[in-house]
């Protein structure tokens, strides 16, 4: 028996979005259908609609989600009706060399649910990221599942589902911030913010938050930023080495995914220090640094996929932590929007009014 429930789709390159009803199947062998209760806005959705991540439309948006485990399919054991679940962008094989390695993340063998939801002529939809779940609900494989404490607010559990994790994962997991460490964020929106809390979570020292949007510094300090440097105004690369005794921060975090902003990060850092590299840039950009910099500075640069995150252990624990009163994450939520909202929600996003519009279902 097929469900029809309401979902957010973008038909094709640069229309607006419609409400449309989506066609879910009955979850097959590995599959899970998931009631979504809350679902944040990412530029990654806007990306979808703008064309710019595939042709392959139309797609069902939405991918930041929390919600509960309805039905599972024949053979899955990951999760159960009823559970509280994060999804995440793929499930991972468990096998490969990366997945043996700790790494799944860059699983070579990753799926999403292999039946399609469609449209109610039969169209078939292409979910963003796998999941789809800007609808009252969606089937995706049920190691795309994590189950958390139900105790945690569907809009800020669902926050894990992608940019919150992809920053806290960077200063964490990539970074291996420690405590102590003077740490330097450029680009403070979501991705970044959330690699302040990071760094805070870890016992940073000095946290400096760099941005050129004087509203994006104030954010930063509420969820954890000691100093703040408007790069618009002044060089970021001495401002961040003089707040660190003339030296550069041990942990520089690049959130923004420019060229400039990467070789700001680059120089911004200490000798022997850390750059972790967590904005994405297009293809067409490049960077040219003398060898001998990168030679004669040592240290590490590294790139953050998903803040390197292992769902199954960071998700729960991150919840945890929130429900402790030490991961601020509520910060993150600007706003709740209903389905409808999802063109003022990417204009709002696109001016950098919000952190994340959450959509409620
Ligand atoms: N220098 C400093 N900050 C900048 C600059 C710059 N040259 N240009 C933009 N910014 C700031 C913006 O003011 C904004 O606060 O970077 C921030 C980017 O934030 P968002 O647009 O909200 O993007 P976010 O969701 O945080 O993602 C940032 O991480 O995972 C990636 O794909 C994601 O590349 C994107 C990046
Ligand atoms: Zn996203
Ligand atoms: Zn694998």
């Amino acid at each position: 028996m097929t469900q029809e429930v309401r979902g957010v789709v973008a038909p094709g390159r640069n229309e607006r979005v419609r409400i449309e009803t989506v066609v879910i199947p009955d979850p097959g062998p590995g599959e899970a259908v998931v009631r979504v209760q809350a679902c944040g806005v990412c530029h990654t959705d806007l990306h979808y609609k703008q064309g710019g991540i595939s042709d392959a439309f139309p797609f069902l948006l939405g991918h930041e989600a929390a919600g509960v485990v309805e039905e599972v399919g024949p053979g899955v054991e990951e999760v159960a009706p009823g559970d509280f679940v994060v999804l995440n962008w793929r499930a991972v094989c468990g096998r490969c060399r990366a997945c043996r390695r700790g790494r799944p993340w860059y699983c070579f063998d990753t799926h999403n649910a292999t039946q399609k939801m469609t449209l109610a002529d039969g169209t078939p939809l292409s979910p963003a990221l796998g999941i789809g779940a800007f609808a009252e609900k969606t089937l995706v494989a049920a190691g795309q599942c994590t189950k958390v404490d139900a105790a945690a607010p569907p809009q800020v559990a669902g926050l894990l589902g992608c940019g919150v994790m992809a920053g806290i994962g960077a200063a964490l997991n990539t970074g291996n911030v420690s405590r102590g460490d003077s740490v330097a964020v450029i680009g403070c929106g979501g991705v970044g913010d959330a690699a302040i809390a990071g760094a805070r979570l870890a016992g940073a020292g000095r946290i400096i938050a760099v941005d050129i949007d004087a509203r994006k510094l104030e954010t930063a300090v509420r969820v954890g930023a000691t100093h703040t440097v408007n790069s618009g105004e002044s060089d970021p690369v001495e401002a961040v080495r003089e707040l660190t005794g003339g030296f550069g921060a041990d942990v520089v975090i690049e959130a923004v995914g420019r060229p400039e902003t990467y070789r700001q990060a680059f120089y911004a850092r200490d000798l022997a220090g850390t750059v972790v590299l967590v904005g994405v840039p297009t293809p067409e950009m490049t960077l040219e640094l003398p060898l001998l910099d990168v030679f004669g500075r040592g240290g590490a640069l590294k790139s953050s996929w998903y803040g390197d995150c292992l769902p199954s252990r960071d998700f729960p624990m991150l919840i945890d932590l929130y429900l402790q009163g030490r991961l601020d994450l509520e910060s993150f939520v600007t706003e709740t929007i209903e389905l409808d909202d999802i063109e003022k929600a990417f204009q709002r996003m696109h001016d950098g009014d919000v952190l994340r519009s959450v959509v409620l279902l």
